[in-house]
């Protein structure tokens, strides 16, 4: 969507995969709180995102959207006033239906009131559900509330949340500027790799200004383990998917707060070129040894070696797969090591990788000669 936003994937946290339906203002304001005392904020997680459940369960005598007085007493715009002056940006959600999926009351047919009450709260980004919707095709409920938001005249970011109904990344990048591709995703390795797999298909799809969405970040959440967590977060940069914390900010663990905060890595995310890289390799038993990449800037690739077997394996990238010229001398550097770990690799680069983990590497120019296919 062109409306200068999403020039890179959005940064943040949102409250659903570990709060659920238990969110209040003091929850929201404490993470907004830890974003910054973390360092979390500085490094590009910026958005504070309220999820489902914010809303009472009936609109007001005048047909507007409520928040929760039992748990959003002060309103909405007196968070987004607090978010905002921690230097902060807050999402809200809503759904195109009648109904949201825990059954608050939907945005379809109040697109245009709802967009307004939004604006005048201050919002900056809106999460839009696909629960209750009547039957009728999402390419029919979702534009509404982008000319809906467009019209408020506030800058607001538009996430499609309609789990890949109707592939999105086919019609969506003139609607939105983030489409999920796939149903939720939950705690673990299994729901994390075939989430991966999904996404991946729509690769072609992505760019500045609107992203394939392959769900929320489930790092921190206990489901999975450090190696895993670590796949998971490499993956998801590679694949130019949002970066938004699921999990508890409030109470990081050391390898959590590791993980999220690897800044060659969220680099990757962020890189302006914009594109999103891809599964070019399988090999090994059942194809579990595979072999992730896509272009940087600077004529720079983003591999990542991704052991899905249950035993450690040496994985390698051929430089056929990876797109490059066989010829090519290229330096390595391991994003997860900190460190360059050769300078003169030719034709393909190896490492052993343990289960379920994934390494991630940048390939620059060892050679003028350098170039990406
Ligand atoms: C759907 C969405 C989730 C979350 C819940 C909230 O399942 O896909 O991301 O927003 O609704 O009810």
């Amino acid at each position: 969507l062109s409306n200068g936003l999403a020039q890179t994937p959005q940064m943040g946290w949102n409250s659903w995969n570990f709060f659920a339906c238990n969110i209040n203002e003091t929850v929201i304001k404490e993470t907004a709180d830890a974003l910054i005392s973390t360092g979390l904020a500085d490094i590009g997680y910026v958005y504070v995102n309220i999820d489902d459940c914010w809303s009472k369960a009936t609109r007001d005598s005048k047909g507007q959207l409520v928040p929760d007085p039992k748990t959003f007493p002060s309103g909405i715009k007196a968070l987004a006033d607090y978010i905002h002056g921690k230097g902060l940006k807050i999402g809200i959600y809503s759904d195109a239906g009648a109904f949201t999926c825990q059954v608050r009351p939907g945005s379809l047919f109040h697109e245009n009131d709802d967009a307004d009450l939004f604006a005048s709260w201050g919002i900056d980004y809106l999460k839009y559900d696909n629960c209750f919707n009547l039957g009728i095709p999402p390419k029919k409920r979702y534009p509404p509330m982008r000319d809906a938001l467009n019209a408020t005249g506030r800058t607001i970011f538009y996430s499609l949340c309609e789990w890949g109904v109707d592939d999105p990344a086919l019609w969506a990048g003139t609607v939105g500027n983030s489409w999920r591709t796939t149903d939720d995703i939950n705690d673990s390795w299994a729901s994390m790799t075939t989430i991966a797999d999904l996404n991946d298909k729509w690769a072609a799809y992505a760019g500045p200004g609107g992203w394939n969405d392959p769900d929320m970040l489930e790092v921190g959440n206990g489901g999975m383990t450090y190696e895993e967590y670590r796949a998971h977060f490499s993956i998801w940069a590679l694949m130019k998917a949002p970066l938004l914390i699921g999990c508890d900010v409030r109470n990081l663990t050391a390898e959590t707060l590791e993980i999220l905060s690897n800044k060659e890595v969220i680099a990757v995310n962020q890189d302006p070129l914009g594109v999103q890289g891809r599964k070019v390799y399988a090999t090994g038993k059942d194809g579990c040894s595979e072999v992730w990449a896509g272009p940087l800037s600077g004529h720079r690739l983003a591999v990542a070696l991704w052991n899905r077997c249950s035993k450690v394996a040496t994985i390698t990238a051929p430089w056929t797969a990876v797109g490059l010229e066989s010829g090519i001398r290229v330096s390595v550097r391991d994003l997860w090591q900190h460190k360059v770990v050769t300078t003169d690799a030719v034709s393909s680069f190896s490492a052993s990788v343990n289960a379920h983990d994934s390494h991630l590497y940048i390939l620059a120019p060892a050679t003028p000669s350098y170039s990406v296919q």
